[in-house]
């Protein structure tokens, strides 16, 4: 495993860590405790000790698992990061509540749902500019911290987001961002990785699989369950992201490599990004992501 720096004031992550949305039950499968062990613990023996949960991957039910699991375990090897903003309605549904009682509730639920004294990084999820631009929050998160419940902030954007709340980040007292970047998506090149460098911010690759697309097991045609998040997905896109992956595996992707950790590896090539966190469902999987550590040159 590799490891780099959060940004200049986060932890050293590994390069590799463990999205948990999947865990939430958004993604074909309603995990069981011992699932969500056994992947936990493929990723400890592999070195990861990053992983990123939210509030609403289910009713704090990812972070019930996760906080099952770190009960049992050696809590203090873990960096765990989750996310504040949102009440969990049903299967894709939230309700928006950035306001700082809201916030308040959701850090308390969070908490005692990971089973946890602090949380290492906490980050706006996926909010609108006018939910971001909040002093009176940014403030209540600061005094959060100092009370000794936060270790560190973030900011995780929206896909369709504007780069205000990179170029915000710093100032609001956030160190990290957490961008949906992959081969398939570069946006965030020229949105968000200039503030990034400016500030010194730490950057996370979410969705850095295209959603599994990336791993190159998907072919044209390719159906998701009713309760798979991607049965949502656009049929004219998917086809066309299917059609693109398929250009990459030929003429991009080394036939040698399992394409999943070529993808992982190819965010990686960028040194700004601190870690991906690709999601997993087995420990076959984490694995295979752990393995793309040994595809970047030694550093
Ligand atoms: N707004 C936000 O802040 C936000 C939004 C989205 C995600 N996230 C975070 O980012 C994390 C990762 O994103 P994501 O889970 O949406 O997408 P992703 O990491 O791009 O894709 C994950 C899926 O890819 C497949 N996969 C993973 N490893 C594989 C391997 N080695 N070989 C083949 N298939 C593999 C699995 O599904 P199948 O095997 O079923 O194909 C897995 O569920 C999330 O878990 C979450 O923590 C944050």
């Amino acid at each position: 495993m590799h490891y780099r720096n959060l940004g200049k004031t986060g932890p050293r992550v590994s390069v590799i860590g463990v999205g948990a949305w999947q865990f939430g039950g958004e993604w074909g499968l309603d995990f069981s405790q011992a699932q969500v062990d056994a992947i936990l613990d493929a990723a400890a023996e592999c070195g990861i000790n990053f992983m990123d949960t939210a509030e609403c991957y289910g009713d704090h039910l990812s972070e019930r698992l996760i906080g099952d699991y770190l009960s049992r375990r050696d809590r203090a090897r873990w960096i765990v990061a989750t996310k504040f903003g949102h009440r969990f309605r049903g299967f894709l549904e939230r309700e928006d509540d950035f306001s700082v009682a809201g916030v308040g509730a959701q850090l308390d639920a969070s908490l005692r749902a990971l089973r946890v004294e602090a949380i290492d990084l906490y980050q706006f999820h996926s909010g609108s500019d006018e939910f971001f631009q909040n002093g009176e929050l940014w403030n209540f998160l600061a005094g959060q911290k100092r009370a000794g419940k936060i270790r560190h902030l973030g900011v995780s954007i929206l896909q369709k987001g504007s780069e205000l709340q990179a170029r915000e980040a710093a100032a609001s007292g956030a160190g990290a961002l957490q961008v949906l970047y992959n081969r398939l998506d570069r946006r965030p090149e020229q949105l968000y990785f200039p503030h990034a460098r400016r500030d010194q911010l730490g950057v996370l690759a979410r969705v850095p699989l295209a959603s599994g697309l990336l791993s190159g097991k998907y072919r044209s045609g390719a159906n998701f369950a009713p309760n798979d998040m991607r049965a949502a997905f656009n049929a004219e896109k998917l086809k066309r992201d299917l059609a693109e992956v398929e250009r990459i595996q030929e003429t991009e992707a080394p036939a040698a490599v399992p394409m999943a950790q070529w993808a992982l590896a190819w965010c990686l090539k960028n040194p700004l990004v601190s870690a991906v966190i690709p999601g997993c469902k087995d420990p076959a999987q984490v694995k295979t992501n752990a393995g793309a550590a040994d595809l970047l040159a030694a550093e």
